[in-house]
């Protein structure tokens, strides 16, 4: 193993004969682990800033699933720190494509249940708020996960931290993806034994299918045969390990055989926060994700991460093709995306329709409109005068608002 810049890494292991030694800007010093996508490596730059590279098996000569790749890490980037590991960039034209995301140095939630048993209490509150803090994040972005499972969650110092988000789908329908399926049956939902459409609600079935493995020590449809596993999946009932009644009620219903039946992962967020008494009120997104980041333990995200700078020329003549980013240093706003609308122009009109039915500013311009009426009133003591000073009042109060709050946010947004 080559010398760690940093303190050591619990479970670090050797780099193998044939194992790469560099990955972009990053010297690779020993390996995480190693999954059915590929191969985990623990990367340090200069400064001894560290991060998870996966080397993923995938032969990316075809432009479609080159492309398909591209794509959808270029929308994993996109997807706000909650609760996340944050996706950094990838290199898709080397020989071997890697994909490397922010270090999170923790045991997964699958090796902590197997070496220290289930999870209960307050801790499997914040879990469960901490990684479905991240799915509602994941999802606002456009990305389904695919395959949310007690691997895939790593359970920091500063909380639980969902990792690999995007990645499944950015292999599509390769051989890679349709071999794992061994692995991962137990938290896949009925939809994907079937040729279904697969969303969001996929991988609400797989977050309550994680919360029940670390309450209970086991998946709710078991472990045994992938047929048995899967015809209990389609067919029966979940088993489930005994849970506070909040936690259970919602499990059965994330577990709904119908996707269409399962609630978004931002209604279980609401109704989780709701039983602890964090929210009382409707909130908007930015500000429901970040009470779920501080319900889970996570400090607001406030710290820039590791800044990458663009991959040197390689002897094999590549570069990075998705474009490094930093972890924004104000994640308040979340980068919202709706399928078909880009950025830039289109994030203007979204949230001017977001500002446009906030409950706040429409409930100021009335209470200055009937103010405005009243003073009409005692003006005029005329009761047509004084309504249309009031409704022009709340006229403008209303488009003054809207217009700056939607200014202010484009600001911040690109600040
Ligand atoms: N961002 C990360 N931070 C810290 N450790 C990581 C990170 N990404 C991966 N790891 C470690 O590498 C191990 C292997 O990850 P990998 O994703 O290859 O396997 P997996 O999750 O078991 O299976 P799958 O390929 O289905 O995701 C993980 O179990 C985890 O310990
Ligand atoms: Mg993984």
């Amino acid at each position: 193993m080559s010398e760690l810049a940093g303190p050591p890494v619990p479970g670090l292991a050797k780099l193998w004969t044939h194992d790469p030694v560099t990955a972009g800007p990053y010297r690779l010093v020993g390996r995480l682990g190693a999954g059915g996508q590929g191969v985990v490596y623990l990367g340090e730059d200069d400064s001894g800033d560290r991060v998870a590279v996966k080397m993923v098996n995938v032969d990316l000569s075809d432009p479609r699933a080159r492309s398909q790749f591209v794509k959808e890490i270029a929308a994993a980037r996109r997807v706000a720190p909650f609760c996340t590991a944050q996706v950094l960039f990838a290199e898709v034209d080397g020989e071997r494509p890697y994909v490397v995301s922010e270090f999170i140095e923790g045991l997964t939630l699958h090796r902590h249940v197997r070496e220290r048993g289930p999870v209960t209490g307050n801790a499997l509150h914040r879990l469960a708020v901490g990684t479905v803090t991240a799915l509602a994040a994941i999802h606002s972005a456009g990305v389904v996960h695919c395959d949310l499972k007690p691997d895939n969650v790593v359970l920091g110092e500063d909380g639980p931290r969902v990792i690999d988000f995007g990645i499944a789908r950015a292999l599509g329908n390769t051989e890679t993806a349709s071999s794992r399926v061994m692995g991962t049956t137990a938290y896949m939902a009925p939809e994907r034994f079937r040729d279904d459409a697969i969303g969001p609600p996929c991988d609400v079935f797989a977050w309550a299918a994680t919360i029940a493995f670390a309450a209970g020590g086991r998946p709710p449809f078991g472990t045994d045969s992938l047929f048995a596993v899967m015809h209990r999946v389609l067919h029966d009932p979940p088993d489930l390990p005994a849970m506070p009644p909040v936690l259970d009620e919602l499990i059965r219903e994330c577990l709904a055989k119908d996707p269409a039946d399962r609630p978004a992962a931002e209604r279980v967020l609401v109704r989780l926060l709701r039983q602890d008494g964090r929210v009382t009120e409707p909130l908007r997104r930015e500000s429901l994700l970040e009470v779920g980041n501080e319900t889970a333990g996570a400090p607001t995200p406030d710290h820039p991460l590791p800044q990458v700078t663009p991959t040197a020329p390689q002897p094999g003549g590549t570069q990075p093709q998705v474009p490094t980013q930093a972890r924004p240093t104000q994640p308040a706003h979340l980068p919202v995306s709706e399928p078909g609308v880009g950025t830039g122009g289109g994030g203007a009109l979204r949230r001017l329709r977001r500002e446009a039915v906030d409950a706040w500013g429409i409930s100021t311009a009335l209470f200055l409109g009937s103010v405005g009426a009243a003073a009409g009133y005692v003006a005029s003591s005329a009761l047509g005068p004084s309504a249309a000073v009031g409704g022009a009042a709340f006229v403008v109060v209303y488009l003054v608002r809207l217009l700056v709050a939607t200014a202010l946010g484009s600001r911040s947004e690109h600040g």
